[in-house]
């Protein structure tokens, strides 16, 4: 029965045209130049530490596309860039000119609460390591991605990047944000002091194929596909969404994030942090009502409202990045049907990484 349900899911996303669509084949570099605006980027040597993760395994592909097949992807498990000793060594070994940091420990609202001071510690190594090892080594140009909770809890939608020290953020992920926003701090006083070339980016709440469905790590949006799909699964009639449905947030497809790391390396040159997200707002209930449609669920959708709501509203000023010339084109429905496609298809037996159980904080 379950095993019928699930091939009907299957069935239904393959009807809209999703499962021939598997991240890293949809990537088109459109009208940025492969060599950049002097002609030696192509030749650069570029690495992409957190190449395992959840945007990792979206930029790696768009950088392959764009720069050629010779882009290096780490992971934890070939430098521990909390230990000093194996950042010096990644740096000696690769001799990069060009670092796309992705490296973090990242997790929904509940692991950040349990462990708060694990996501301070280890994000404040992964950043100031990364700075201090960039200029070391003399690279050319770091790319750092903090996220859009970095902002202060107050901050009036759509959040500018002027609004950036206007507060503390929200409290329950401070740690984990706080830490992250250190890189900002670092980018700007490493340009200042040595000359480093760093970037900013600030991406909105991102969600897509490879993000963590672990219900204690997950963001809303795999963690409602999780229990909308599992419902779906097993045949219920109603399903829980956290929180009243009401709140309004900024979804940003992951793969169009990606797509915009090349421009960054290639062109901008400020240490001034750049929104990328999709500028659109949608309520909770919305975003169920989707995922139940794309998933084919039927039955009740209940908001928990015994669960806390969040902020209202948090959307993004997308002003910046439009003005840069870029954009981030996937529609939510179309995002969403490309992740819940990989989600179904990889469900059943775990594959292509997907994260269901375990924890970040190891
Ligand atoms: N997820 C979001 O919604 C979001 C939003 C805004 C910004 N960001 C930022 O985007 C970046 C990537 O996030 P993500 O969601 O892709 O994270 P993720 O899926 O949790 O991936 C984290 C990556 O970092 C690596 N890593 C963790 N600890 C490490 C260590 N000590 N040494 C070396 N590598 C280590 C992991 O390697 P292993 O696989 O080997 O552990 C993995 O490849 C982060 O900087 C994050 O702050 C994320």
């Amino acid at each position: 029965m379950r095993y019928n349900r699930a091939a009907a899911i299957l069935g239904r996303l393959a009807d809209i045209g999703c499962l021939a669509d598997r991240a890293g084949s949809r990537f088109n570099t459109g009208r940025r130049s492969r060599s950049g605006p002097n002609g030696l980027l192509f030749l650069m040597k570029i690495i992409v530490t957190g190449a395992t993760g959840f945007l990792g395994r979206h930029v790696l592909p768009v950088l392959r596309k764009t720069y050629g097949e010779g882009i290096v992807g780490l992971s934890r498990r070939e430098y521990d860039l909390t230990d000093p000793l194996a950042v010096r060594a990644m740096f000696r070994d690769q001799k990069p000119e060009v670092m796309v940091h992705l490296a973090a420990y990242v997790g929904g609202i509940a692991a950040n609460c349990r462990y708060a001071a694990d996501f301070f510690y280890r994000n404040a190594l992964l950043t100031a390591l990364a700075f201090e090892g960039a200029r070391e080594a003399g690279i050319r140009k770091l790319i750092y991605p903090m996220g859009g909770c970095s902002y202060p809890a107050g901050a009036s939608s759509p959040i500018r990047e002027t609004q950036m020290w206007d507060g503390y953020p929200q409290l329950e992920s401070a740690a984990y944000s706080i830490a992250k926003k250190t890189g900002l701090v670092a980018s700007q006083a490493y340009r200042q002091q040595y000359g480093l070339n760093s970037v900013v980016l600030v991406p909105g709440n991102m969600y897509g194929e490879y993000d963590n469905f672990d219900l204690e790590q997950s963001h809303v949006i795999p963690a409602t596909i999780r229990r909308i799909f599992e419902a779906a699964l097993s045949g219920a009639s109603e399903v829980y969404v956290w929180g009243s449905g009401t709140p309004i947030r900024d979804f940003v497809y992951v793969g169009d994030v990606a797509e915009t790391i090349p421009f960054f390396i290639d062109y901008y040159n400020s240490s001034e942090p750049v929104n990328i997200s999709s500028g659109t707002a949608t309520s909770i209930r919305e975003l169920a009502v989707t995922i139940a449609e794309i998933v084919g669920f039927h039955g009740n959708i209940v908001f928990d409202t015994s669960k806390p709501d969040g902020q209202r509203t948090k959307t993004f000023d997308v002003e910046r990045m439009r003005r840069l010339g870029l954009s981030a084109p996937t529609s939510l429905h179309q995002g969403l049907a490309k992740t819940i496609a990989w989600f179904a298809r990889n469900y059943g037996d775990r594959s292509d990484g997907l994260r269901l159980s375990g924890s970040a904080v190891a």
